[in-house]
């Protein structure tokens, strides 16, 4: 997977010309454009359902002129848009921002995968043969408030002089290379922004650092599946056991992720049989390799050792720490080996998520732990970016048959990915909630030092 980002071939104009058509097919297909409708009607529709009910909810709270406004305003506006408060604002404090709705908005996406050099092959779906473009077109709108509108220059201002780390599994790459599209969509002299080492943007071990030199800032991926070392076992352990994960140690790497002043983490996809004792991965505490030990109960100790070393080794003040939670799949009918398959899915669940049962233990367990240490700690100094239950309902949003590139077209549909999701799509949206919590933080600390 070689890519000669700078070089505009033949092959890029004719994906563009493509993308020409289809736009001008979308604008003038009949039945694409009953389909937008459609949605959008049924969207529209859901929002007057769902704000009579909560107008008579409120009703009990609120007075009842108030009540009746909110019908006048919404039968005069009729756009279906609520009126909820900024969660920028103070008023918004209160807002889970993770409880809401996929909408349709004309206005997305946030960019083009043809226009950014900064993604792998996998994740660009459209230019793979994806002939539907709808994935691209759902924004997230929390129930309670309005998230501001990603801004990339003025992320870019607020990264000065910093260091946003993403650190994690191939879905947190997913997530890292979605945020620098989103950011270099604002750079118009592209070859400010660069890797640092020279390194390309391929399926390779290790980290990346893009730098964006107009901002003095870096936005970097450090892969860690685990988050924990794994390593070699300690003398005299059993023959079967090849490495150890050591669940009451940080990856070695994590010394260059402690001065971040973002940083994000994300574990889970790998916490599982086949991909630890199977290949004769074992778990190791102190010198011990606890050869009968569950992976659930590995995974969970290993995310108390995450969260320690946040607590003893982090700098609060400095830097805000992010713990992505984990990804949904949706195969259905196997999985990626055994013929699962998404690649008919165009559409987003509308209504509540649908919870794909399988691989949610891993889910599950991060979310215990961590809720557990948020209500018990007294200074949680991490954020949860709470991003399962929103992205269970994207079962339209991932690469299915259409990650090996252009030049080869789509996979052989007993061979899906439905657990990295295309760009531009979903892992944008976890961005913007990044984003939108990002510059709360901000705007909660300079309210605080001008108190
Ligand atoms: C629609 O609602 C907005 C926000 O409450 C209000 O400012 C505007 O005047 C309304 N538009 C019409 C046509 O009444
Ligand atoms: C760039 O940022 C680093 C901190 O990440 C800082 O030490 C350095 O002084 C900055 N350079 C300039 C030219 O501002
Ligand atoms: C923590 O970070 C803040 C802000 O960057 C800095 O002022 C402070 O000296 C740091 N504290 C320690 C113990 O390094
Ligand atoms: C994440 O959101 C889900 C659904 O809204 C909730 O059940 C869960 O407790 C949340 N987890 C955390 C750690 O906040």
């Amino acid at each position: 997977m070689s890519e000669k980002p700078s070089v505009p071939d033949p092959e890029a104009r004719a994906v563009s010309e493509l993308f020409k058509k289809f736009k001008r097919l979308r604008l003038f297909e009949p039945s694409v454009g009953v389909l937008g409708f459609v949605i959008v009607a049924v969207s529209v529709i859901c929002c007057f359902f769902y704000l009579d009910f909560r107008a008579v909810a409120k009703g009990f709270l609120f007075p009842g002129q108030l009540q009746s406004e909110r019908f006048v305003w919404l039968k005069i506006n009729g756009s279906g848009e609520h009126p909820r408060v900024e969660f920028l604002e103070q008023k918004g404090d209160r807002c889970g921002v993770f409880e809401g709705d996929w909408v349709w908005d004309e206005n997305y996406p946030l960019y083009q995968s043809k226009d950014c050099r900064f993604l792998d092959e996998g994740f660009r779906c459209f230019e793979n043969g994806r002939p539907d473009l709808y994935y691209t077109k759902w924004r997230w709108q929390p129930k309670d408030c309005n998230l501001p509108r990603f801004d990339a220059k003025l992320m870019l201002e607020k990264l000065r002089n910093k260091r946003l780390v993403f650190v994690g599994d191939s879905i947190g790459r997913n997530q890292w290379e979605s945020l620098l599209c989103m950011l270099s969509s604002a750079v118009p002299n592209k070859d400010s922004i660069y890797e640092v080492n020279g390194s390309p943007i391929t399926k390779h071990k290790g980290f990346l650092v893009f730098r964006f030199n107009d901002f003095n800032c870096t936005v970097e991926y450090y892969r860690s599946p685990f988050l924990v070392l794994q390593s070699r076992p300690p003398a005299g352990a059993l023959q079967t056991v090849r490495t150890t994960l050591k669940l009451d140690q940080m990856d070695w790497n994590s010394v260059n992720w402690r001065d971040a002043d973002v940083l994000v983490l994300n574990t889970g996809h790998w916490w599982n049989y086949e991909k630890t004792i199977r290949g004769g991965c074992y778990f190791q505490e102190g010198e011990e390799v606890k050869m009968d030990m569950k992976v659930e109960d590995a995974y969970r100790k290993s995310i108390e050792t995450v969260v320690h070393w946040i607590e003893t080794k982090l700098n609060s003040s400095k830097t805000q720490v992010f713990f992505r939670t984990f990804a949904p799949v949706h195969f259905r009918g196997g999985d990626w080996r055994t013929g699962g398959s998404c690649h008919l899915e165009t559409l987003p669940e509308l209504g509540s998520s649908l919870v794909p049962s399988d691989s949610w233990s891993q889910f599950k367990i991060a979310n215990a732990m961590l809720s557990d240490h948020i209500s018990t700690s007294e200074a949680v100094n991490f954020e949860v970016l709470n991003i399962t239950h929103m992205s269970a309902r994207r079962k339209d949003g991932h690469s299915s048959v259409y990650y090996l590139g252009s030049e080869i077209g789509p996979a052989p549909l007993h061979r899906q990915d439905c657990s990295h999701w295309c760009l531009p799509g979903v892992p944008d949206a976890w961005n913007e909630l990044l984003y939108a919590i990002f510059l709360k933080r901000q705007a909660t600390h300079s309210w605080n030092s001008t108190k």
